[in-house]
């Protein structure tokens, strides 16, 4: 096999849609010659004219000496037929998402090129295993999975199949790094490790709309300003397309079979049926016609602060929230004043319920997720509008306050807690390492934290007990905790504890 670090070598790249000239832009800036094919006419011509295009601007602009564009562009050659493709060391695969198509063009492949080739897949979806299956040499083959836009996007998940052998994993892990990628290495699974990973967030997030707790922009305010997320989650759906992300949650749920903690919501599938597919239609989850203006998150009053609140039960950081918003705490319920308190994983009405507390003065806060720009009110059904609105002036002079419905978890939590439970799945899974589940979710998807640091930050033991609390209240075993992270909370380790 072909040292992927060779001066003088030479990579095919067949289907020049985005995916296929992506790769060929990384592939020709790292030093190697593309082989670029299309069975469009003109398709592989025009996207290395492209390449070159965007190369001389990034000169232009400075962000790259004119003499590597040059030298670049030069590495590009467009193939007249398949057969062009004969003496690559390497060849990417980045064509239509058809295992029939594929398995055709993989045994045609392998007739072509040297015995000791790679074939390498960048199938989103695919068993890298069934790619492989009616080869005479399916050790050759593996899943090299970029991201979109791929010139920008640093990771690769690089996959083998049941045969592939470990030469031909590292090879790739080699040339993933001339590219200038991060790879990882993840099991032949659906959706891989990233578009398996990243269905907890937007499926908890669409089930918090559907139980009407809070709206699109509220879930996504508190994703984005308590936990770090740079975009939410709705935001990010209406970004990618509803056409693209709605099959690819559907393909993983039916590829798990219908586990519950993959499910998503009717109104998914309506955005789809509807043509409301995000930004690409003007419309998604929000409105991006000219002048739309963004809901708002914040929820105001004109109500004057309750000067003075009991706080039931113990949660760390309460107190300091309170003096800070110069609210006096009560030694005991005086029977008039605003009861908070700070439930995990409970409701305010459970919470109310067993702890024997006035639900009409009830007002419950999320201090699991960070306070620092934004708490999350809720009350019980029953609440009294007054109360609540009491407590909402007492802080949304200092920080900015979204009021929900009553919800197990809240938001914050429930997102926070399912990402993380995910995250510990995939771990006990063996989907990939405890490191490159982190890494490859902080660089796939940008989340601030990997859903493993995300669980050791929140504490496993927290995010556990966060879990079994809307288990148990919902009778939904969407909320099932993870082994991994089960044991890892009852004997008080970190949840990147192998
Ligand atoms: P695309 O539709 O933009 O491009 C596919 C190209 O392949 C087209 O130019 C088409 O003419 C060509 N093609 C189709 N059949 C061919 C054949 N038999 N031989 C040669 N060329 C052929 O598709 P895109 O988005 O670039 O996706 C390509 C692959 O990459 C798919 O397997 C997809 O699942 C995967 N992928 C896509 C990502 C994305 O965000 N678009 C992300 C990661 C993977």
């Amino acid at each position: 096999m072909m040292d992927m670090n060779a001066p003088q070598l030479s990579l095919g790249v067949i289907g020049a849609g985005a995916m296929g000239t992506g790769i060929a832009q990384v592939a020709a800036t790292g030093g190697i010659d593309v082989i670029v094919f299309d069975t469009r006419p003109g398709a592989a011509a025009k996207a290395c004219e492209g390449i070159a295009a965007r190369l001389s601007k990034r000169a232009a602009e400075g962000k790259m000496p004119t003499e590597d564009a040059d030298a670049a562009a030069k590495r590009l050659h467009p193939a007249a037929s398949l057969t062009d493709i004969a003496p690559c060391a390497i060849v990417i695969e980045a064509i239509v998402e058809d295992l029939t198509v594929k398995t055709e063009l993989f045994s045609e492949l392998e007739k072509l090129v040297a015995p000791d080739a790679i074939l390498a897949s960048n199938t989103s979806s695919l068993p890298i295993g069934a790619i492989a299956a009616g080869l005479q040499r399916k050790d050759r083959v593996a899943g090299l999975h970029f991201f979109n836009p791929v010139p920008v996007m640093k990771l690769v998940e690089i996959i083998r199949g049941p045969d592939t052998t470990e030469a031909v994993a590292e090879a790739l892990f080699v040339l993933a790094r001339r590219l200038g990628r991060t790879p990882v290495l993840v099991k032949d699974t659906p959706g891989f490790l990233v578009n398996f990973g990243g269905r907890a967030i937007n499926t908890e997030a669409l089930a918090l709309a559907h139980e009407n707790v809070a709206s699109p922009a509220e879930i996504d305010a508190v994703m984005r300003d308590c936990y770090g997320f740079r975009m939410g989650p709705f935001e990010l759906m209406d970004l990618t397309g509803v056409d693209v992300n709605f099959p690819v949650t559907r393909f993983i749920y039916e590829s798990f079979f219908d586990d519950p903690r993959l499910r998503s919501t009717p109104m998914h599938r309506y955005k789809l049926e509807t043509g409301q597919l995000g930004r690409k239609t003007g419309r998604g989850f929000y409105s991006y016609a000219e002048g739309a203006e963004k809901p708002s998150a914040d929820t105001r009053t004109g109500a004057n602060p309750a000067s003075a609140v009991f706080i039931h039960g113990e949660m760390r950081g309460l107190e300091t929230l309170l003096a800070e918003c110069g609210t006096d705490i009560l030694a005991s319920d005086d029977g008039t004043a605003p009861i908070l308190a700070a439930p995990l994983g409970e409701d305010a009405s459970a919470y109310a319920a067993r702890n024997g507390l006035d639900h009409r003065r009830l007002v419950c806060i999320d201090m699991i997720s960070d306070t620092a720009k934004r708490v999350t009110l809720m009350t019980s059904p029953g609440a009294e509008r007054a109360v609540l609105e009491s407590v909402i002036a007492i802080f949304q002079e200092a920080r900015a306050v979204t009021a929900i419905a009553d919800s197990p978890g809240f938001i914050g939590q429930r997102v926070a807690a399912m990402v993380a439970n995910l995250g510990c799945e995939m771990a006990q899974t063996g989907l990939a390492s405890v490191e490159d589940i982190d890494l490859a979710m902080r660089l796939g998807l940008n989340y601030p934290k990997g859903p493993l640091e995300l669980a050791d930050a929140m504490g496993p033991e927290i995010v556990h007990r966060i879990l079994t609390a809307v288990q148990a209240l919902t009778g939904d075993d969407r909320y099932r905790p993870s082994q991994w992270l089960r044991r890892r909370a009852m004997l008080g380790l970190s949840a990147r504890q192998a």
